[in-house]
């Protein structure tokens, strides 16, 4: 079985969350390209399930995320299982989810029903981050970047994969 984690990630939440469930199997978490370009970790073999995880911005995933989906060739993967993180004050999280899966059937890809979204409340909120100019100022807790992510959030994550790896069989 070939597994992959990709993601897209302003802020260092969705990263630190994709890494968390990469390390389930043992995999390397690795970002999705900046959209319009051909920058990036494409799929360069058969892919039986692929993680896929963003943010949460303005109850919309990010276009890097939109963008990959459309370039994704459904004959080179399996299924899909996304994953997102949000600021939680609205559940946004599994709207996104829904919103990246309708795409990604839309698109002829395989779309497994299982996806995991955290809350992270403010953990690493900043409306800047992921511009370079204000990586370079980031100076307090509401610039901090994320990516630390919690140990009950962590826990959801682990428990998460545990479970889609042994409902797939990918791990005993
Ligand atoms: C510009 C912006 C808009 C956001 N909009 C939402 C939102 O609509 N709903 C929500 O629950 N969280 C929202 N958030 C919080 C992010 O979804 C949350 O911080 C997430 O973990 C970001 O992932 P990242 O660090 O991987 O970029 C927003 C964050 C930013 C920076």
């Amino acid at each position: 079985m070939n597994i992959e984690v990709r993601y897209q990630s302003r802020g260092g939440n969705t990263e630190g969350a994709a890494e968390k469930i990469a390390a389930e199997f043992a995999v390397t978490a690795k970002p999705v390209p900046e959209a319009y370009t051909y920058f990036g970790s494409q799929l360069t073999e058969y892919v039986d399930v692929l993680f896929l995880g963003g943010g949460v911005y303005w109850n919309q995933p990010h276009r890097d995320l939109d963008y990959y989906i459309r370039q994704l060739d459904p004959k080179m993967v399996g299924q899909i299982v996304f994953f997102s993180t949000n600021g939680g004050f609205f559940p946004h999280g599994q709207s996104v989810n829904h919103q990246l899966a309708v795409l990604a059937r839309a698109h002829g890809l395989t779309v497994a029903e299982e996806t995991v979204q955290i809350n992270l409340y403010l953990h690493g909120f900043s409306l800047l981050n992921g511009s370079v100019l204000w990586d370079r100022i980031r100076l307090s807790f509401w610039s901090k970047k994320g990516g630390n992510i919690p140990e009950k959030q962590t826990r959801q994550l682990c428990d998460f994969a545990d479970k889609l790896g042994k409902d797939l069989q990918l791990t005993d």
